[in-house]
């Protein structure tokens, strides 16, 4: 079995970027709020990063996790981007969280940097393990010796049981299929390409996956919030930005989708991905008890097959008329 198969990811897990101020503050009691009600919940399987409010996400979860006995969850953290004393001057709102720029992130996909980052996420963390390691991002910044170095410097750490699996982390289905491609790592965090709105993107990476066993974590499944209500507003997100006219226009449609078989858009958003034999795991952003309460019963939502056939029926179509457009 793979390190990844012997992993039992739950199909729901907690992304902590929201703990890191992702576009905006979330305060240290929604965050208390938004773990504690994840932990009653039962949720066990939490993803951060370095990158995520440059420490802070990792820093706020770590706190949170503390009380809870180490063994009975999984965490993932990422490298790639080490951080190293910044300014203080300003904020870090051009990278899109809502923090001061006590750091700065430095490239750091070699050897050294990928075991340093480890050891410095571990220092922030308080906690003497993570399960997951994912290499972040690599597209933004040096891909092939990402590829070259961080990837066999992960699979090293891997199988020295510094960490129980090693994947890549990535909104780009290109790069994730390259790293898929060497044959050294277990899983995939795909973020965007897999959801309910687009799918076409990742076709390749996911039939990749599929054939080797590598399993993939499907995040932001909202498209960064443009799913997670049901009533779409004309101010909805998409990938760090506000959504296009006509990605607004499709997420109404998929949501009268809903309606009509008596469920929602964000009961469809976070149940889509599962269905794909590759997915082991959906990981959603959230930032508030409440969040986290809605997305349970969002994932415990009786889908009737009805609504799956006619979203099925819909893929076809679309991908029949790009063939032939
Ligand atoms: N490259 C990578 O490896 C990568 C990339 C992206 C994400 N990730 C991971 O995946 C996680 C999720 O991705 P994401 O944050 O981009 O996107 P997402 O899950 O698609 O969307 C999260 C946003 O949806 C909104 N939301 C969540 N639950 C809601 C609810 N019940 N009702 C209303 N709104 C709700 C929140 O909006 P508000 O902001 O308004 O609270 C939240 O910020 C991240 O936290 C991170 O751990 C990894």
């Amino acid at each position: 079995m793979s390190a990844a198969g012997a992993l039992a990811l739950p199909r729901l897990g907690f992304g902590a970027a929201q703990l890191g101020n992702l576009y905006r503050v979330t305060t240290d009691e929604e965050a208390d709020g938004a773990v504690r009600a994840a932990w009653d919940a039962g949720i066990r399987s939490f993803d951060t990063a370095p990158h995520y409010g440059l420490g802070t996400s990792e820093r706020r979860l770590g706190q949170r996790l503390a009380p809870y006995p180490r063994e009975e969850y999984l965490l993932s953290t990422k490298v790639g981007r080490l951080l190293r004393p910044g300014p203080g001057t300003g904020d870090d709102t051009a990278n899109g969280f809502a923090v001061p720029d006590h750091h700065v992130r430095e490239w750091a996909f070699s050897e050294s940097g990928v075991r340093r980052s480890h050891e410095q996420s571990l220092e922030r963390l308080g906690l003497d393990r993570v399960d997951i390691l994912f290499a972040h991002d690599p597209e933004e910044g040096p891909e092939d010796q990402a590829i070259a170095e961080g990837l066999p410097a992960l699979a090293r750490m891997r199988d020295e049981g510094l960490v129980r699996a090693v994947g890549v982390g990535s909104k780009d289905a290109r790069v994730l299929t390259r790293a898929v491609r060497t044959g050294l790592i277990d899983l995939v965090m795909l973020s965007g390409r897999y959801t309910l709105l687009e799918q076409e993107a990742s076709r390749e990476l996911r039939e990749e996956c599929e054939a080797r066993g590598v399993g993939i974590i499907a995040v932001s499944v909202f498209n960064s919030g443009l799913l997670a209500q049901h009533e779409v507003p004309e101010d909805a997100p998409y990938e760090y930005g506000r959504a296009p006219q006509a990605m607004l226009e499709r997420a109404r449609e998929l949501a009268a989708l809903a309606e009509r078989h008596g469920i929602t858009l964000p009961d469809l958003a976070v149940q889509y991905p599962l269905r794909h034999p590759a997915v082991r795991s959906v990981a959603l952003g959230m930032r508030t008890a409440a969040q986290v309460r809605s997305n349970l019963e969002r994932m415990a939502a009786p889908v009737p097959e009805a609504a799956w056939a006619e979203i099925e029926r819909l893929e076809r179509e679309a991908r029949a008329a790009g063939s032939s457009a």
